[in-house]
C-alpha cells in the first residue's frame, strides 16, 4: 500500500540500490514501513532504467554518473568504498546527510563510527554530516565486549570468524554457486574465481579479504580498529582471524574472552540475554546451537555454546551466528540513518531557536 506522505519526510536516496545489501535495504525500509517523502534509486550504468518495487510502487535505478544529489535529505551509500569515495563528497556539498556503509571511512577520526547501544551518544552530542556504520562483524562484538568491560573487565579477545559468500555481495553468491555446480557435475572441472581466490565452492579461504604487508587481511584490521575505536579502547588486545565459507548466507563467529574477574555462567548467560539485539540458545541437545540455516530471527544475533573457560575462570568462550545482510548490514544502517536524521533535526530546531 502507499503511504501518505509528509512534507517534513525525507527525501532518500540509496546508492547501490540494486546489490546484495541494497536490496536487503530496500526490503527493510519497506517492512518497517519508514516514512520519505520521495526515494531514489541509484546504481551503476548497468543497472540503470531497471525497475523495482518499493513501498508499494515502482521505482526506476538512475545512473550514479548521471545523478542529481540537489534535494537529497538522507543519502545511504552501499556501494563499495571507491563509489563511496568518490561520491560522498558530491552528496554532503548539496547538504545531505550521509550514511555509509563501505568502511571507507571508519578509521576517519573527524568521522564518527557508530554501533548502536555502544556508542550512538556520538549522535546526540553533536549532529553529524557522515555517519560511517561499521562492519557486521564489528557491531556484535562491541555490544558484546562494551557489556561484559563494565561486568568484569575485558584482557584479552581472540576471534575467529567463518563468513559466508554473500559478503562480497550477489557476485560472490554467484561465484560460489556456479562453482558448486560445475564441481558436481565434474570434480575436476576448471572453477571461476575472481571474487574468491582459490575457488570457494567446497574449500576453506584462510583469509576472507585480501593480505596486508603485516600479513592481517583487511577485514581483520578493520575489524580490530573498529573494535577499538567504538569501544574506546585503542590498546585493547583483539586478534582476529577471519575465514571465509562455502556458505550462501550468514557469517559465524567463535569468540575467546579472558576477563579481568572470574566469571560464572549464570551470571554470563543473563548479561548475553540482557544485550540489545542478542537470542541466547542453552539447549544443551548436540546440534541444537545456532547456524546459519536454523538460527532463526535474521534481525537478531544469536549466540550458543557458551562455557567457562575450562582452565580459569577469568574467561569464556561463545559461537555467535547472524544473517550479515540483516542483522549485520540493513538493519543497523536504517537504526543509525533514523537517529542521525532526528539528530540532525533537533540540532537545526537549536539553531533557528524557538518559533
Ligand atoms: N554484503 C554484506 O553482507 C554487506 C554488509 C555490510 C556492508 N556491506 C557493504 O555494502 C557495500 C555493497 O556491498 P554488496 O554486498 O551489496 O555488494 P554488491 O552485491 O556487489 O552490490 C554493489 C552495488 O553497488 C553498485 N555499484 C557498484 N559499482 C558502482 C559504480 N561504479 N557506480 C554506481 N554503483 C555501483 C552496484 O550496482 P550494479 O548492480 O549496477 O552493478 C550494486 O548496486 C560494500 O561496501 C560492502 O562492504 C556489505
Amino acid at each position: 500500500m502507499v503511504r501518505a506522505q509528509r512534507p517534513t519526510d525525507p527525501c532518500v536516496v540509496l546508492v547501490g540500490a540494486t546489490g546484495a545489501l541494497g536490496v536487503t535495504v530496500l526490503e527493510m525500509i519497506g517492512e518497517h514501513r519508514m516514512r520519505y517523502r520521495e526515494i531514489r534509486l541509484v546504481a551503476s550504468a548497468r543497472s540503470a532504467g531497471r525497475e523495482i518495487p518499493v513501498g508499494g510502487r515502482t521505482e526506476t535505478v538512475h545512473d550514479l554518473e548521471d545523478f542529481d544529489f540537489e534535494g537529497a535529505d538522507l543519502v545511504l551509500f552501499c556501494a563499495g568504498e571507491a563509489v563511496s569515495r568518490r561520491w560522498v563528497p558530491v552528496a554532503m556539498a548539496e547538504g545531505a546527510l550521509v550514511v555509509d556503509a563501505s568502511g571507507a571511512f571508519s578509521s576517519n577520526p573527524e568521522i564518527p563510527l557508530v554501533v548502536p547501544s555502544v556508542n550512538d551518544c556520538l549522535l546526540a552530542e553533536s549532529p553529524a554530516e557522515v555517519v560511517a556504520v561499521p562492519s557486521g562483524m564489528t557491531v556484535p562484538l562491541t555490544v558484546l565486549l562494551h557489556a561484559v568491560e563494565g561486568w568484569r573487565g575485558v584482557r584479552q579477545v581472540v576471534m575467529s570468524t567463518y563468513e559466508s559468500a554473500s559478503g562480497l555481495g550477489h557476485q560472490g553468491v554467484e561465484e560460489l554457486l556456479e562453482g558448486s555446480e560445475l564441481t558436481l557435475c565434474d570434480p575436476g572441472s576448471e572453477l571461476p574465481a575472481d571474487r574468491f581466490r582459490p575457488a570457494l565452492a567446497f574449500n576453506v579461504l584462510p583469509a576472507a579479504d585480501r593480505l596486508l604487508e603485516n600479513g592481517a587481511s583487511r577485514q581483520e584490521e578493520r575489524l580490530v580498529q573498529e573494535t577499538q575505536r567504538v569501544l574506546g579502547m585503542p590498546d585493547a588486545d583483539v586478534a582476529v582471524t577471519c575465514v571465509r565459507v562455502p556458505v550462501v548466507s550468514g557469517h559465524g563467529a567463535t569468540l575467546f574472552v579472558e576477563t579481568d574477574d572470574p566469571v560464572d555462567r549464570p551470571g554470563l548467560m543473563e548479561l548475553l540475554a540482557s544485550l540489545p539485539g542478542f537470542t541466547v540458545h542453552d539447549e544443551e541437545a548436540p546440534g541444537s546451537a545456532p547456524t546459519p540455516l536454523t538460527a532463526g530471527d535474521p534481525d537478531r544475533f544469536h549466540v550458543g555454546r557458551v562455557r567457562v573457560s575450562p582452565r580459569s575462570s577469568r574467561g569464556f568462550l561463545l559461537w555467535l551466528v547472524f544473517d550479515n545482510l540483516r542483522a549485520g548490514g540493513a538493519s543497523t544502517l536504517l537504526w543509525i540513518a533514523r537517529i542521525a536524521l532526528a539528530s540532525r533535526a533537533s540540532g537545526e530546531r537549536l539553531k533557528s531557536g524557538p518559533r
